[in-house]
């Protein structure tokens, strides 16, 4: 009998994919990106940085496509713990609109592999304007950490599929620490805060081998939309850009259309699009917003749409108006961004896995994209 043995098989380490192989390292990943920075009980030193933070008035966030998604989310951690201004910007727009950046800004990049043209022609323009600067990138001495006055590594360890998980999820990881380390600075997050904060860190990684687990049951899930040619995805508040980001997984690796939304904009424009054969994922994490995404999937159901729930574990209600539901332990508002992205990476992946797409190197895209 012949071995098949190839070294590509190998470094999958039995996964069929490499995608499949880096939803799975996310635990390490997380646990890793917090052990490389300085997380004490109530409190995230980051060794080796130093930020003025009172003299910083505002931070810009420069990145592109998943990186875009997480700087969103930051943009609202950092907001919300520390109450610094932030912006977001895509990066291949920020320089052509003659932004305003002031030496008091901190522009902050976020970048995988600290090699996209765009976000680094970005972070040059707002160093060459007086802002402080900083990269987050998953690269060692990428050429991004050369733009950069500090650096901060997520150390979610090589990303070889085309389609960005484990990357995304440290990044996020790393948001929640920045921001709990401006927080502590700027003295609007309580100890007690912070602690319940790093603590719920901590536990995510067996919160992510726990819904890896529902592999299996997201993969029928999949199996039944199997025929969609569309698909809507819906959230609020933090799972806003969490639904951005299922949308752009899913279309990345499974060419089928999809687009995120806040779910509030729903009726201003996407439930036009809504008929018996679209599925519609909805982030309905229990929290501020939870009342009004319910009324949004009534709303959804109403038009015959399928319904794909993401809900918090213990939830009742819900059941009785998705025909798919998924649950997500139940965390603090801060981290649910991280679990919440987990069951749609590997919905994106089984659609495309089922379909035959090539997973690892969808057609027409490039791991990093270095030309502007
Ligand atoms: C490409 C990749 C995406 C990635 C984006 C930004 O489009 O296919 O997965 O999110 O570039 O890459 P970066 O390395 O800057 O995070």
């Amino acid at each position: 009998r012949r071995v098949e043995w190839s070294p590509a098989a190998a470094e999958k380490q039995g996964f069929r994919h490499y995608m499949l192989k880096e939803i799975h390292e996310q635990p390490r990943a997380i646990r890793e990106t917090m052990l490389g920075a300085g997380v004490g009980a109530d409190d995230v030193r980051f060794d080796g940085l130093s930020l003025d933070v009172s003299a910083c008035a505002r931070i810009v966030m420069l990145a592109c496509g998943t990186s875009f998604h997480a700087a969103l989310i930051g943009r609202s951690l950092i907001e919300g713990l520390a109450r610094i201004p932030v912006e977001v910007d895509i990066a291949s727009e920020f320089r052509y609109r003659d932004p305003i950046v002031r030496t008091t800004d901190l522009a902050l990049a976020i970048s995988q592999s600290g090699e996209t043209a765009d976000t680094i022609a970005a972070l040059k323009e707002a160093k060459q304007r007086g802002a402080q600067t900083l990269a987050i990138c998953n690269v060692l001495g990428a050429s991004l950490s050369r733009v950069a006055d500090q650096v901060l590594y997520t150390h979610a360890g090589p990303e070889i599929s085309v389609a960005s998980t484990k990357a995304f999820t440290t990044q996020l990881t790393m948001m929640v620490l920045l921001a709990i380390h401006l927080g502590r600075r700027t003295g609007h997050l309580t100890a007690e805060r912070a602690k319940a904060l790093v603590d719920g860190l901590q536990d995510l990684p067996a919160h992510i081998d726990n819904l890896l687990a529902a592999s299996a049951a997201i993969r029928i899930v999949a199996r039944r939309h199997q025929g969609a040619r569309d698909c809507l995805f819906l959230g609020r508040g933090l799972c806003y850009p969490v639904a951005l980001e299922g949308a752009l997984k899913l279309k990345e690796i499974s060419y089928i259309h999809a687009e995120g939304h806040a779910s509030g904009e729903m009726k201003h424009g996407p439930i036009a699009l809504v008929d018996g054969n679209m599925p519609v994922v909805v982030l309905a994490q229990r929290g501020p917003g939870y009342g009004k995404v319910l009324s949004n999937l009534e709303e959804v159901r109403a038009r015959g749409g399928k319904i794909i729930a993401v809900a918090t574990l213990g939830d009742h209600t819900i059941g009785d108006l998705a025909d798919d539901l998924i649950l997500v332990p139940d965390v603090a508002g801060e981290l649910q961004p991280i679990l919440a992205s987990i069951p749609l990476q590997l919905l994106a992946y089984h659609f495309a896995d089922l379909k035959g797409t090539d997973v690892d190197q969808p057609r027409n895209l490039a791991k990093s994209v270095t030309v502007e």
